[in-house]
């Protein structure tokens, strides 16, 4: 959840890494810190509480730390709260205070992840004479390496493997030993590394957007792997200390991409960058060149979907459309449920993991258990080269470039469009869908980047609106089926951005408990795309306003009066398979707008993070 950053080559570090964690902000953003080496001197390490910001005055911009080689974090507390002291970078020396400024350590070290037996493992370094300054498990880590590195008289990777064999746990660790000027040091179990050279020097990062600007030729570095990094070269080893040949991976992604492009926030754009995803993801999907051949889709017996967050709620959309166009049984299981769960699954069964990162902890360990059962695992991921990606037996690759924003929007919908199209694709090699329906499903989504674009287009009336949500305290987002899966996703964007409680619910479950929320003025949006159950969920809407609510709705095409509504949104008209593509849109921009009349952080909201890497 975290960023890292490193660089070591001829330049002054401190800019670099600056830029780098600026670009990382997202992974986590409530305390920043860097330590930069001069030469041989000790390093020099600043850290400071709050955003990049603070850092960046602090140090004018980098200019005050002199040195070519350094390391740099921006933090998302896990262990211990948000402070200097538990800021990274943490030093190995028995300081006092918070770990600023120059510390007589033999090593200085960045993390992300989560060490699972660091309490067992600080007690230990307590009795051999440690002393802390911070709760992190961090500071126990670099602790560790220092221990192994003093006691046994070993290189840099000796200390790190030995290191790694102790600790339990995820990480992507960074380290730079005074003893060794001009070099970084990695290692890393289940949290995301990348290493990119240049002809001159060398960068580290959590993720991609970091080093962009400098180089697209990176590595991943793999489990229980460790790495050493030098200006002009980069030497990976296992866990013996033997050295391992990695290959390079070249990132097609441009550094334009990661920025805001004129848009006052990377949410607008992702927003209004959605036409363009949605066209490239269905001209890059292709089941065959990826192995989904017609014979593995037609041994398909069953479907698990399983994701975190809103790559869970493309789950649930893509579940009424399989079951509905393919017939084939579908359930859909939160990734952190279904990785402690004993589901029975037969033969046949066919796992899909969703993941907009392909990092996020739940999500690979879902991954993984399902391979331990035997199952065949197929990814829906965005970022190439991730862990998932690299796990699964097959992987669709929804082309929505680098999402910097901490909600997602164009990867949620590049996502939805990879589900419908596997969908189609699977009903029709099972004969279910005929070659003429089968072209007109293809034809109409050939027709959505327009739609979508139409929708954007027409945003006026929706900023009206976010003007009277920005007042309310609590607000319900309604619909049946296919509507349903987008009220999760609604809701969830606006209670994570405006902070607004915000609950969604299948629309024939209000009588059940819900409705004795409803006061005066309360808004209820009932999102309504699917004639065949507009009515019903019309009718619950009428309920509501009874009450005193305020009525909201999104409805595809003509549908005629709907005259108890306060609010009316209409989008495109499309096959119903496809709907959820286009209502989501007016969502996003309402929990856009919304967040932005209540003076919010829209890219980076309060607690959380883009990339969950931690359990
Ligand atoms: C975080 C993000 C969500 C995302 C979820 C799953 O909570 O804020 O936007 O849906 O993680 O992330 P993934 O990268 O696996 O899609």
């Amino acid at each position: 959840m975290c960023g890292i950053v490193g660089y070591t080559g001829r330049e002054q570090a401190a800019g670099i890494l600056l830029d780098g964690l600026r670009k990382l902000e997202y992974r986590g953003y409530d305390s920043a810190g860097i330590a930069v080496r001069n030469g041989a001197e000790q390093a020099q390490v600043v850290k400071t509480l709050g955003k990049l910001d603070s850092l960046i005055s602090l140090t004018d911009g980098g200019k005050t730390l002199m040195g070519k080689c350094g390391i740099g974090h921006t933090r998302w507390a896990t262990h211990g709260v948000p402070s200097v002291a538990n800021a990274h970078p943490h030093v190995s020396g028995n300081c006092r205070n918070t770990g600023n400024g120059p510390v007589e350590s033999a090593v200085v070290g960045v993390h992300n992840g989560i060490i699972e037996n660091y309490m067992e493992l600080k007690e230990k370094l307590l009795t051999h004479g440690y002393m802390f300054y911070s709760e992190t498990d961090t500071e126990v880590l670099v602790k560790l390496v220092d221990y192994y590195y003093r006691k046994y008289k070993i290189g840099p990777i000796d200390a790190i493997n030995r290191t790694m064999v102790r600790a339990r746990g995820s990480y992507a660790l960074t380290l730079m030993f005074t003893d060794y000027p001009g070099e970084i040091y990695a290692a890393r179990k289940d949290s995301p590394l990348i290493i990119g050279r240049t002809e001159d020097a060398s960068f580290l990062a959590s993720d991609v957007p970091a080093i962009l600007n400098y180089t697209r030729d990176v590595y991943y570095i793999q489990n229980h792997q460790s790495a050493r990094i030098t200006p002009d070269s980069v030497t990976f080893f296992d866990l013996n200390g033997d050295k391992v040949v990695l290959p390079e991976t070249h990132i097609e992604w441009d550094a334009l991409s990661a920025e805001k492009d004129g848009y006052e926030h990377f949410m607008l754009k992702e927003i209004h960058e959605q036409p363009k995803v949605v066209s490239n993801t269905l001209k890059a999907l292709d089941f065959q060149s990826i192995g989904l051949t017609d014979t593995v889709l037609k041994g398909i017996r069953q479907i698990c979907i399983t994701g975190c967050g809103s790559a869970w709620h493309v789950g649930m959309a893509a579940q009424y459309v399989i079951e509905d166009l393919a017939s084939v049984p579908v359930r859909v299981e939160l990734a952190s449920e279904f990785r402690y769960r004993s589901i029975p699954f037969s033969e046949g069964t066919l796992v899909i993991v969703i993941s907009q990162s392909g990092e996020t902890a739940d999500s690979l360990a879902a991954l993984r258990k399902a391979k331990e059962c035997g199952l065949m695992v197929l990814a829906v991921v965005n970022v190439m080269g991730s862990s998932i990606a690299r796990e699964a037996d097959f992987v669709l690759h929804t082309v929505a470039g680098p999402e910097i924003s901490v909600a997602t929007t164009k990867a949620f919908s590049a996502q939805l469009i990879c589900m419908d199209l596997f969908a189609i694709q699977l009903g029709y090699v099972k004969g279910l869908i005929s070659q003429e329906k089968y072209d007109f499903y293809i034809k109409e989504a050939s027709l959505l980047p327009d739609k979508i674009q139409m929708i954007l287009d027409d945003k006026q009336k929706l900023q009206w609106l976010s003007t009277k949500l920005a007042a309310q305290k609590s607000m319900f987002f309604i619909g049946r089926s296919l509507d349903y899966s987008i009220c999760l996703e609604g809701s969830l964007k606006m209670k994570e951005i405006s902070y607004i409680h915000s609950e969604a619910y299948a629309a024939g479950e209000l009588k059940h408990g819900t409705i004795s929320l409803i006061e005066e003025g309360t808004v209820v949006l009932g999102v309504m795309t699917e004639k065949s159950v507009l009515e019903k969920t019309y009718s619950n809407m009428v309920e509501c306003k009874a009450r005193g609510a305020y009525l909201v709705s999104i409805v595809s095409g003509n549908t005629g009066k709907l005259k108890e509504i306060d609010f009316n949104i209409c989008i495109p008209d499309c096959d119903a398979v496809f709907t959820p593509s286009l209502a989501i849109v007016p969502l996003q921009l309402l929990s856009y707008y919304t967040s932005i009349n209540r003076g919010l952080d829209v890219d980076k909201p309060r607690n959380l993070a883009k990339s969950v890497t931690v359990e």
